[in-house]
């Protein structure tokens, strides 16, 4: 997406593979090499979880990226896929930290309302300023106000639930996967629901082994 963007724009991109999998990490050695190398490179673009990958990175990696030495440009963490990780995974509050960090998040995936295209970043005061600049006025149409307002009060109950229901689809489709080396699994059976106040999902397998 910010490779595409940046095409459209006419700026060019520096490409950083991730390390193989199953780590999927980032190359930090080679980001932090080309970001001494490179003083014209402005923005460091991650996304944590990846996607296709699913990996997050590791704070520490996202650290030694931030506290380069000589390199003073913005680092953009992507955060879209955020909701279906654990809690502690996102660096929002980073930017209170870090004054060249910017964490962006959406309501596309886990609220299911990419139709009303919004995004947030959260950044610092002088950040912030300079996204003001760039943005054309009235940048977010009433109805996307109406529709946020309720996705991040009653809606949230929403989203929890649509991340339960993501990861049983995904749990269901590694087990379907793994039928194929598991034969005696004949059936299997999804759960969800509340248990002690809490969103759960569980899969029962209906399983036999021939002697
Ligand atoms: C990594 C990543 N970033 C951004 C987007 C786009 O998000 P949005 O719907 O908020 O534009 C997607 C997918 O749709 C994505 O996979």
């Amino acid at each position: 997406m910010y490779a595409i963007s940046a095409q459209v724009n006419d700026v060019g991109v520096v490409k950083v593979p991730l390390l193989p999998a199953p780590s999927f990490e980032l190359d930090t050695e080679t980001i932090y090499n080309a970001l001494s190398e490179q003083s014209n490179i402005e923005m460091v673009c991650i996304c944590s979880p990846g996607n296709p990958t699913g990996s997050t990175v590791r704070k520490e990696d996202v650290n030694k990226i931030l506290s380069h030495p000589t390199w003073n440009g913005v680092v953009i963490l992507e955060e879209t896929y955020i909701d279906y990780s654990s809690k502690t995974t996102s660096l929002a509050e980073w930017v209170t930290e870090w004054q060249n960090s910017v964490i962006v998040q959406t309501l596309s995936k886990s609220f299911s309302i990419a139709s009303i295209r919004l995004r947030a970043a959260f950044t610092t005061t002088p950040v912030t300023h300079l996204l003001r600049n760039l943005s054309i006025t009235y940048n977010i149409p009433s109805p996307t106000v109406i529709f946020t307002k309720y996705a991040l009060t009653s809606g949230l109950v929403i989203m929890a639930d649509n991340v339960v229901k993501t990861a049983e689809e995904r749990y269901r489709h590694e087990i379907s996967r793994r039928g194929s080396w598991m034969p005696w699994v004949s059936a299997y059976y999804h759960c969800h629901g509340r248990r002690g106040g809490k969103l759960s999902s569980s899969v029962e397998l209906d399983a036999e082994r021939s002697a």
